[in-house]
């Protein structure tokens, strides 16, 4: 059996093999609210084979969305059509997650085709962005707003609304977004956190917010059901987070019952130099994996069938999430069957197109 077709039992969840559609913002929302785009772009994906669906970063909040147009799930009206989207995910044999975010002090930008940059706070589609030190992402940017505790009980709150709107849309997975150089991301980093409160300076006091999220969305979070945290393993970046900062959160997350660590990297610093080459992040992924005992996911840069049954085989990481490639080819998993030789069940509708 090719490993990449095992299944991964995750509590009472099993995805059907080990290929995850990588959360890909996509831009194409108004006021939050998932359309025809989002069941396009995601059912194809299942009716291709994955095995699970993450949905592009999903704001809890208004403000936490990264543009305008980004997907969200703060509103209760936003449930109706994700629903309609996750009933198609399922049908087709695929799991569907949802990707929490909050973008933090990389908020209030304009669309990447648009030129991606930030949108004054005083401009229409603009608006004041928050972090947890008034210190912009890029030098020429406006400032965000420094949180004060009352405004940290708002973050959690969201998460918590959030995830009982993404129970009631029928989600079975949560990922909760701590990467990329977003709120959680910019609490973790001692570059982008400055605070003398609890929530600044040591290792403990920096990883606190993410697990008061984790806290927050677990009081509501039906117990059998995966939590995965996608991370930076590391900035790339002298006096930035490490990769044995990583370990050591992980081995924290697993003590809360996450399940998987999403294995990313950088985004938070706005120069800083990534090694990029095919599967530059599995290091990361296996490293977290072998050191904390905990589940991961490999992200990056992998693009064949054979580098990604490879990894599972290697045992250097559990699940593997793959983007672009899946923008390429939705249909990656029943390409990446043939390839290894492996028998997966196609859309009926589909059979006639079947290698022989
Ligand atoms: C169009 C696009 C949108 C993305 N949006 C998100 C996102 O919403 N959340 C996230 O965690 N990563 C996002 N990413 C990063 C991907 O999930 C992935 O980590 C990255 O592209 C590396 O994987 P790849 O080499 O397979 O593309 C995005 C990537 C692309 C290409």
């Amino acid at each position: 059996m090719a490993h990449l077709f095992s299944p991964l039992k995750i509590k009472n969840i099993e995805l059907k093999n080990r290929i995850a559609v990588s959360p890909m913002c996509e831009y194409s929302s108004e006021d939050g609210f998932a359309n025809d785009w989002h069941l396009i772009h995601l059912g194809s994906r299942a009716v291709g084979g994955a095995g699970l669906i993450i949905t592009e970063a999903c704001a809890v909040s208004a403000e936490g969305r990264i543009t305008f147009a980004d997907l969200g799930i703060y509103r209760d009206e936003h449930i109706e059509k994700l629903k309609t989207i996750i009933d198609f995910i399922h049908e087709h044999g695929a799991v569907a997650g949802v990707q929490l975010a909050h973008a933090g002090r990389k908020a209030s930008h304009e669309k990447p085709w648009n030129g991606n940059k930030q949108i004054p706070s005083n401009q229409p589609n603009g608006w004041k962005s928050v972090a947890p030190s008034a210190i912009p992402f890029i030098e020429s940017e406006e400032a965000p707003l420094e949180l004060d505790k009352a405004d940290i009980e708002k973050v959690k709150a969201d998460f918590k609304a959030a995830t009982k709107r993404a129970i009631a849309a029928g989600f079975k997975l949560i990922e909760i977004h701590a990467a990329h150089g977003y709120l959680i991301h910019q609490f973790l980093s001692p570059i982008s956190n400055k605070r003398t409160d609890e929530y600044g300076g040591s290792f403990e006091n920096r990883i606190r917010l993410l697990l008061e999220v984790v806290e927050a969305v677990k009081e509501v979070w039906p117990k059998e059901n995966p939590l995965f945290v996608r991370i930076s393993s590391t900035e790339w970046t002298e006096g930035g987070w490490t990769a044995n900062d990583s370990v050591a959160l992980a081995k924290v997350l697993k003590d809360k019952s996450i399940d998987l660590i999403d294995c990313s990297s950088g985004g938070n610093v706005a120069h800083s130099k990534i090694p990029l080459k095919p599967g530059y992040q599995v290091e990361f992924a296996e490293k977290i994996k072998k050191e904390s005992g905990i589940l991961t996911g490999a992200v990056g840069l992998i693009t064949t069938p054979y580098q990604a049954d490879e990894i599972i085989q290697e045992g250097e990481a559990d699940l593997i999430f793959l983007a672009r490639e899946m923008l390429r080819d939705p249909h990656f998993p029943l390409r990446a069957a043939h390839e290894l030789g492996h028998e997966v069940k196609w859309p009926v509708q589909y059979e006639r197109a079947k290698w022989q």
